[in-house]
């Protein structure tokens, strides 16, 4: 569980103003043994990938600004609202009611007075979690390999309406943290993709799907959070580790805005309601309480004007974390099922003996109200349908307790067609890697054999692991929080089958990895078509598969998946691979072998796996998808990896980004190693011809920094400070056990807060200005969601034909890269895309914009973005190393 410095008010608060005395322990500058480090490849990473990296402190935290496009209405509906809120009413929107206090996987207290229900918080980023009659969509690694804006959105929104239809008010999702920095990352493929302009986009689509939809998104996890090892303490410490505090990313303010915030740049430009901070610190500071990336970066630069929801049990203060722009806590107490929060009655306390100022608290409430009201959801909503904690018709209606046994789910069916979607999906992010002489795609084969565990059914059942929590079967979906329960899995043997008698084709299957000379006798005969089915599994830290603690511990596959590829492609000339996977896997050894005639890699394609691949197997689907990530030839290509020990002694384990903004193919190409399939590769069943690329430049209108002043921190309605108003409200309330509320114990405040700190003096511990509510300078980057709204002006239209050479009518992602021309910058980085179909013979026009951003770099003096003097050169084509058109911008 947590260590005890987690219950101080001041850990990790803004540490560089802290008196050094009130500092906890592994903030101090000068403690570490280690300040020197060694290997840094860029300089943007000296600036600050630092071993004990600081993060700066920035208040006061900005309160909303209701005017801005695409808030407006839902502030004036908010304000409406929350005016009318007495102190502890708005609390309770603020604090969650503790762990399995109701049905959700967290929700804040309600407001019986105005009838208003309280918000539900639910999983996941692939389905409505923990329920039933609910579908399992692709991972958003998988959907990201489309590279089609349409199947983002769509998948967005079908999730949306499976949320909304359950009751759900909050979706936890989507996913840009992490973003992949290291491909052994267990959380990766809750995400995109470790380029930020493909995760950008999507993290954007999925969100204007979601809350199309009438439910509020959630971006997470913000930020840097890109491993399981060591991002909390309670986990690490059930591995047998002993740290008193969760790891550090450290990086510098360039890598910062030109790579890990960039996507959440696009989903706060997409209107995101809610964002998540995350388990990990910044730069040493808590994700949940740390003011120069909540405040300063997200609310201030970012405008963002949702409201900030900590990860489970991220929070790990009261007042410091309110005052860096924390806005609700999730689920609600200190510690699972403690009864205690660092919100709930203290935030009540805090507010009246005047440490968080009134103007903070109706804030938080402002932003979640407006969140609230901006996707369409109403004051009287349906209730929630479902429970989290059991799938009985009856349970009881507080899990934690047990008690007050009722029904607790309606089991209603809200999968609507979306299997077609997810069929489709499924197929059109299927990465052909290779395909010799036409293997691909099958017509009516002679003789079919199928090979490997993953492509038949876990014998236990495909919801048979808890939270999918082992790697029996064909993986349809990684493990942790980010699942849901399969209404079914297709096996991919079960469509092959299918499909396979209805050609007259002779089919059998292996499921048993390491049944040998069964399977050396079978795919040994005459004119077999030998397809191998192997995987590689990854998840969320808390479960342990294999001894894979969320992190994979190596890039190789599965169940000897190698060896089975080695062996059967041995055996047989025509072997087909095909890879289920969270990321890349290593396929150095088999891949160039003149028996393996195909790959394909399918991602964890969610419920429809087998029919997915089977469509494109035998060409109802030409193949598209670009891999979203790099297969390098060995582990070390990658230039990162994750810290899997320690290197701070006891203290919060230090991982430097040192590489910069250099991960993936911007590494591969830095450190010029070629990978074995590149970013952005894949192939089709035509063939693709590109011509003619047109450079237009724009009139935009001149970039003009932000300037000004904002108003000051507006507050609605009046409280009392007479604490008897705010003890319970009788000595009948039916008070449940374990439950966080708003209210009061004691008119004595000490009491009251069973916090034996109580009565700290503000100034012994609050950073200066933290609770000045008078209007604060605007910044030059800042004003409006997403930031300076000159961003995102076109400055140059890019055009390029594209024509089928071949014989089938096939889709071609055309992508458009960018050099930016600068020393220290990546060789290309990916600046636009697009899906387009064409018949043979055909010639389409691909056609992106670039905006200012995508031609700009983050200038950490100016604190502003800037289009540098140095040449900037435009390609395109059907890959990250496969560009055959190109043209230098003029300025
Ligand atoms: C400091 O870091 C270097 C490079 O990582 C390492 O070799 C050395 O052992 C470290 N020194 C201490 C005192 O931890
Ligand atoms: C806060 O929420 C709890 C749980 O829903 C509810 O019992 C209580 O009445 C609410 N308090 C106020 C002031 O609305
Ligand atoms: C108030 O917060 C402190 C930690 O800051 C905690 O120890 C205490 O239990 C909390 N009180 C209540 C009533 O939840
Ligand atoms: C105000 O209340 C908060 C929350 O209980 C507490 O941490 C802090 O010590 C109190 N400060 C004063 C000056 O009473
Ligand atoms: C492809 O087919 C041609 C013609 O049948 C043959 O010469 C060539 O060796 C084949 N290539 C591979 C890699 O099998
Ligand atoms: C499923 O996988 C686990 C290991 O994760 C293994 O112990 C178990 O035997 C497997 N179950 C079946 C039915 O294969
Ligand atoms: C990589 O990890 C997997 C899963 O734990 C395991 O099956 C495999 O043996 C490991 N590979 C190597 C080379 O250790
Ligand atoms: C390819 O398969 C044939 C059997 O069809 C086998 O004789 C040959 O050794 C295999 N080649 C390789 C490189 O494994
Ligand atoms: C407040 O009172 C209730 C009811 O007696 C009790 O269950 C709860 O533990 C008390 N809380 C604190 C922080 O003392």
């Amino acid at each position: 569980m947590l260590s005890a410095i987690a219950f101080s008010l001041l850990a990790g608060t803004a540490a560089a103003v802290t008196p050094a005395s009130l500092q906890s322990p592994g903030f101090d500058t000068g403690i570490f043994p280690n300040t020197t480090y060694s290997g840094a490849i860029d300089p943007s990473a000296a600036a600050g990938a630092k071993f004990g990296q600081k993060s700066d402190p920035f208040y006061p935290s900005p309160w909303m600004t209701p005017g801005v496009m695409g808030w407006e209405d839902a502030y004036i509906k908010a304000k409406a609202f929350v005016s009318q809120l007495t102190l502890t009413e708005k609390i309770n929107l603020t604090t969650g009611v503790g762990w399995e206090g109701e049905q959700c996987v967290g929700q804040v207290g309600s407001i019986p007075r105005l009838g208003f229900r309280s918000l539900c918080m639910q999983d996941s980023p692939v389905g409505v979690r923990d329920t039933d009659f609910n579908s399992v969509f692709s991972s958003g690694q998988t959907v990201a390999a489309t590279f089609d804006r349409q199947l983002l959105y769509a998948r967005g929104y079908a999730m949306g309406r499976e949320h909304k239809g359950k009751g759900v008010t909050v979706q936890l999702g989507p996913v840009a943290g992490p973003i992949g920095r290291s491909p052994e990352g267990g959380r990766n493929w809750e995400g995109f993709s470790p380029d930020p302009y493909l995760t950008g986009v999507g993290i954007a689509e999925t969100i204007k799907g979601i809350q199309d939809a009438g439910v509020i998104a959630c971006a997470k996890h913000y930020i840097g959070n890109e491993q399981e090892h060591f991002r909390q303490v309670g986990e690490a410490e059930g591995y047998g580790w002993n740290i008193s505090d969760a790891i550090s990313s450290n990086l510098d303010d360039v890598t910062l805005h030109e790579l890990y915030l960039w996507p959440f740049a696009d989903a706060v430009r997409a209107g995101v309601g809610s964002i998540m901070c995350s388990y990990n610190q910044i730069n040493n500071s808590y994700g949940c309480q740390n003011s120069k990336l909540l405040n300063n970066i997200l609310k201030d630069e970012l405008g963002f004007q949702g409201f900030v929801m900590s990860d489970w049990q991220a929070q790990h203060s009261g007042v410091s974390s309110a005052l860096a722009g924390l806005d609700m806590t999730m689920p609600g107490d200190t510690v699972f099922n403690s009864g205690l929060s660092f919100w709930g009655t203290n935030l009540t306390l805090a507010v009246l003996n005047g440490t968080v100022p009134a103007w903070r608290v109706d804030d938080m409430a402002m932003r979640i109200m407006a969140a609230y009201f901006k996707v369409g959801l109403t004051l009287h909503e349906p209730p929630i349908n479902f429970d989290s904690w059991t799938l009985d018709t009856y349970g009881p209606l507080h899990a934690s307790i047990g008690a007050n046994i009722q029904q607790v789910n309606w089991h209603v069916d809200v999968r609507g067609d979306h299997a077609n979607l997810i069929r489709e999906i499924g197929g059109k992010a299927t990465v052909l890697l290779k395909n010799v002489n036409n293997t691909l795609p099958l017509s009516k084969p002679k003789f079919v054999a199928i090979i490997g565990e993953d492509a038949g059914p876990n014998l236990a059942g495909p919801n048979g692991c808890s939270d999918r929590g082992c790697d029996n079967g064909t993986l349809g979906m990684a493990w942790g929080s980010g699942t849901a329960n399969f209404p079914y899995l297709i096996t991919p043997d079960s469509a092959l089958q299918a499909q396979a008698i209805a050609d007259g084709t002779i089919y059998q299957s292996i499921f048993d990895n390491y049944a040998t000379s069964s399977i050396q006798a079978l795919v040994s005969q005459a004119d077999v078509t030998a397809i191998v089915f192997v995987n590689a599994d990854s998840g969320e830290g808390y479960i342990n598969v294999d001894g894979n603690e969320g992190d994979r511990n190596n890039l190789t596959l599965w169940h000897s998946g190698d060896d089975l590829i080695k062996n059967v492609s041995s055996w047989c000339s025509n072997t087909i691979v095909v890879i289920h996977s969270t990321g890349p896997t290593l396929v150095t050894d088999w891949y160039d072998s003149e028996n393996v005639t195909a790959i394909l890699w399918a991602g964890v394609p969610g419920q429809e796996s087998g029919n997915s691949i089977t469509d494109v197997l035998y060409g109802k689907v030409n193949p598209a998808a670009r891999t979203p990530f790099t297969w390098g030839p060995t582990r070390e290509s990658y230039g990162t990896d994750l810290l899997y020990e320690p290197n701070n002694g006891n203290g919060p384990p230090q991982n430097d980004f040192l590489e910069g903004v250099f991960i993936d193919y911007r590494s591969f190409d830095k450190q010029n190693i070629k990978p074995i399939y590149e970013f952005g590769f894949g192939l089709s069943y035509t063939t693709f011809e590109y011509s003619n690329l047109v450079v237009t430049q724009v009139n935009a209108p001149k970039y003009t920094p932000t300037r000004g002043k904002t108003a000051a921190a507006p507050t609605f309605g009046s409280f009392s400070t007479n604490l008897k108003d705010y003890l319970f409200p009788s000595d009948s309330f039916p008070h449940i056990w374990q439950y966080i509320y708003p209210y009061l114990n004691s008119t004595d405040p000490n009491v009251a807060s069973a916090d034996p700190d109580y009565g700290e003096k503000p100034s012994q511990f609050l950073p200066p200005n933290a609770t000045d509510g008078s209007p604060q300078p605007l910044l030059r980057a800042g004003g409006a969601p997403g930031g300076n709204p000159g961003l995102y002006d076109v400055l140059y239209t890019v055009t390029a034909s594209i024509k089928n050479s071949g014989s089938l009518p096939g889709e071609e992602v055309p992508q458009l890269y960018l050099s930016l021309g600068g020393p220290d910058d990546p060789k290309v980085v990916l600046r636009g895309f697009d899906r387009l179909s064409i018949q043979p013979g055909q010639t389409v026009t691909f056609s992106a914009d670039l905006q200012r951003r995508d031609l700009s770099n983050w200038d950490p003096v100016a604190q502003d973005w800037v289009v540098t003097s140095h040449t900037k050169t435009v390609y395109v084509g059907p890959s990250s190393r496969n560009l055959p058109l190109s043209q230098t911008l003029s300025n």
